[in-house]
């Protein structure tokens, strides 16, 4: 994964192809790897560090991350904006300066993507986008590997159906999924479609993968010949004054099994959300079935932080079985 090291990780599509694959191979050979057994052999992040921002609540991206990097050695120092100077006390730019000096990489999670951005400017070490209101790289990457856990290998010719809010989970699914070969279905209703930009990429990545990308507000068209259903929260962090409007615009899209069968969805089509789940998403039947593959998913999002976090300060590892 040398083409990682020393950069940013803002958003997937600032990266080549051959770049996702290698941080997806490199995903999954640190699961196997180390899924099964400490190795305090391995730790070839030692003495390095990592700081963590988190604007917004996190269980996954934090737990992960700090976990992650316990596993590889180093230490991750997780700083809430509560408890920091930031954007009370002092300029964003200068918190950047200030943690580049003790720090190998930081991660943030962030309202404005523009703030992301900002850092990743100011910032001398490697930043990690751990969500903004517009891209969530790191989601991207570990669905990305939980479907190719459960196809045993390529993904060319599947089809991922999102069926939601046209939010920064799939803005980033739309910079990878086509890459590695899927056709992508999107149904999003009237006023909640994805932005210009990660739809204008991801339509890109389709014409030069020669996969289809579907834009439609039909859930049903949009999970027919399915293999993977997609949804997530209607309500995202800071939109929470909309709730009333959102449920009410999202009537319809909550993904069930009769969805899927009308629909027409592969007679073995899995199921995806990057949590936290609220029930009108998805159903319990389906949310808790043999079809979900959203714990695999969680739990994937350590696998898939260690490989940008060891790409980006080491360009990669040598891994027995890699
Ligand atoms: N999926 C995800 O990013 O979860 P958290 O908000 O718990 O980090
Ligand atoms: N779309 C959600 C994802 C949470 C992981 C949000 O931005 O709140």
């Amino acid at each position: 994964a040398a083409g990682w090291k020393g950069r940013d990780l803002v958003k997937l599509s600032d990266f080549s192809t051959e770049d996702v694959k290698d941080i997806l191979n490199l995903s999954a050979a640190l699961k196997k790897h180390l899924r099964k057994r400490a190795v305090p052999e391995f730790a070839p992040l030692a003495g390095e560090s990592l700081s963590m921002i988190f604007q917004k609540r996190s269980t996954r991206t934090r737990v992960s991350t700090e976990t992650g990097m316990a596993k590889l050695g180093g230490q991750a120092l997780f700083l809430s904006s509560e408890d920091i100077q930031l954007g009370t006390n002092e300029a964003l730019c200068d918190t950047a300066r200030v943690l580049s000096r003790f720090n190998s990489c930081i991660l943030a999670r962030v309202f404005e993507h523009s703030t992301i951005e900002e850092l990743a400017a100011e910032s001398s070490v490697p930043i990690i986008n751990g969500l903004s209101d517009s891209y969530h790289p790191l989601q991207a990457l570990a669905d990305a590997l939980t479907m190719q856990e459960h196809c045993g290998g390529s993904l060319e010719g599947k089809r991922l159906s999102w069926v939601g809010d046209g939010n920064n989970i799939i803005h980033s699914l739309l910079a990878v999924a086509p890459r590695l070969g899927m056709h992508v279905s999107v149904a999003t209703p009237a006023g909640y479609e994805c932005a210009e930009e990660p739809l204008r990429q991801g339509a890109e990545y389709a014409t030069a993968a020669g996969t289809e990308l579907l834009l439609t507000t039909d859930p049903l068209k949009a999970v027919a010949g399915s293999d993977f259903i997609a949804t997530d929260t209607w309500v995202s962090m800071g939109q929470e004054d909309e709730k009333a409007s959102r449920l009410a615009a999202f009537s319809g899209y909550q993904v069930t099994e009769a969805m899927a069968a009308e629909g027409g969805a592969s007679n073995d089509w899995a199921f995806l959300h990057c949590l936290p789940r609220k029930p009108e998403e998805v159903d319990d039947a389906v949310f808790y079935s043999d079809r979900s593959l959203v714990w695999d998913e969680a739990e994937n999002r350590m696998w898939t932080v260690m490989a940008v976090m060891l790409a980006q300060l080491r360009g990669g590892a040598d891994i027995p079985g890699m």
